[in-house]
């Protein structure tokens, strides 16, 4: 089980995360994406769900053989030519891992699956034993295991350690659990499933009611060693639990979490964001927590004044400490006398007060008619001042 305060980081930006809409990648593109994860320091990346087709078979075996120092898993549903496909996959890895997953809910079990509750049990069983037999680690999850029936999901959950699982995830695979209660259900599960304390517990979240990084920072609290993420919280309908968001939450208030802490170079978050954005073609939106290009973005006079004075005002975390070069005071409407001269002396102007007052009423004049005042906008402000007699 290892460290009990590290919460190890599974990525699954290549598997979960490529099935968001339109978020597909090549193979080489992968690969970029993994090295670049390596260096992140992610624990676990998912690469893909190799029985899907034979490229993405053949993208997680690259990804096994090159990128090194993490461990690879790969997806299967609980049937051996899955199993095996993933372990064809991952078995260069020097961490291999098989992620053997199944349904537990009702109604996955009637309407998906057309499996009794003890049918899929004896699946779980013989499916993890088949995997354990191949590969050192295995992961088991409970695919929509928050409207899963409690003592049922105890059961499921029992029966995958007996047979073999070092990891039990515990998906909330519709969004659809609330912070306290999945919290409570992770510490349920650890006071009854025998055996629990002895694997690591995971955290796998959507975001259908915006509940995704709320809901894994409670599963933390309840016990979850893992948490499965997504970079920029991609994935399928509103996405997974993005990555930056759990890891910086974690850093920023470690008292919260008797000081749980995962391994991540916070400065690669950035880069990697970017990197994933690029590939995928999907952006970031601009107010989004800690790699959205607002995230460190000044434009209110309040709050530039304040930043101009002492950082802690406005920052809870330094733009820095997640891959930025600096805050970004922004010019609008909204900006007053502090934030104009901050940004006029960065371009070498330093103006008398008297100057100050005089360019900050060309200023407002142009800021009411633009959203944002440019660079070539402060030149302007500047050079139409030498020009009034
Ligand atoms: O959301 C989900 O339940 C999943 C499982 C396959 C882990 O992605
Ligand atoms: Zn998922």
């Amino acid at each position: 089980m290892g460290n009990p305060a590290a919460v190890k980081i599974f990525d699954t930006t290549l598997r979960d995360g490529e099935q968001s809409p339109g978020a597909t990648l090549t193979n080489a593109e992968k690969l970029q994406v993994a090295e670049q994860l390596g260096r992140l320091n992610v624990d676990i990346i998912e690469a893909g769900f190799p029985a899907a087709s034979p490229g993405d078979l053949l993208a997680v075996k690259d990804i096994a053989s090159l990128v090194r120092n993490v461990a690879v898993a790969a997806l299967a549903r609980a049937n051996k030519d899955d199993i095996d496909a993933a372990w064809e996959a991952v078995r260069g890895a020097e961490q291999p891992i098989i992620h053997v997953f199944l349904a537990t809910s009702d109604i996955h079990l009637e309407h998906t699956l057309s499996l009794s509750r003890e049918e899929a049990l004896a699946s779980v069983r013989a499916m993890v034993t088949y995997a354990r037999r191949l590969c050192p680690h295995v992961e088991f999850s409970a695919e929509d295991a928050t409207r899963s029936d409690r003592d049922y999901l105890c059961r499921i959950f029992e029966t995958a350690i007996q047979a073999g699982a070092s990891t039990v995830n515990v998906p909330d695979t519709v969004g659809y659990t609330l912070p306290h209660e999945y919290e409570a259900l992770f510490r349920m599960l650890r006071e009854r499933v025998p055996g629990i304390d002895t694997v690591t517990m995971s955290a796998h979240c959507h975001d259908d009611l915006g509940m995704a990084t709320a809901n894994t920072l409670a599963a933390i609290k309840g016990g979850a060693r893992q948490v499965e993420v997504t970079v920029n919280g991609l994935g399928e309908r509103a996405g997974n639990t993005p990555l930056e968001e759990v890891v910086m939450a974690l850093r920023t208030r470690p008292e919260l979490f008797g000081g749980a802490a995962t391994r991540i170079d916070t400065q690669q978050l950035l880069a990697t964001s970017q990197l994933v954005s690029q590939l995928t073609s999907v952006p970031v939106q601009p107010n989004k927590a800690i790699v959205g290009s607002n995230a460190f973005a000044h434009e209110a006079d309040l709050h530039q004044n304040g930043m101009l004075k002492n950082r802690m005002t406005y920052e809870i975390m330094t733009p820095q400490s997640v891959g930025w070069e600096d805050m970004n005071i922004v010019l609008g409407k909204h900006s007053g006398r502090h934030g104009l001269d901050a940004r006029l002396r960065k371009l070498g102007y330093k103006l008398d007060s008297e100057q100050l007052q005089a360019a900050y009423g060309r200023f407002v004049a142009l800021a009411d008619q633009k959203k944002l005042i440019t660079e070539n906008d402060l030149l302007y402000i500047i050079e139409s001042g030498k020009e009034t007699p």
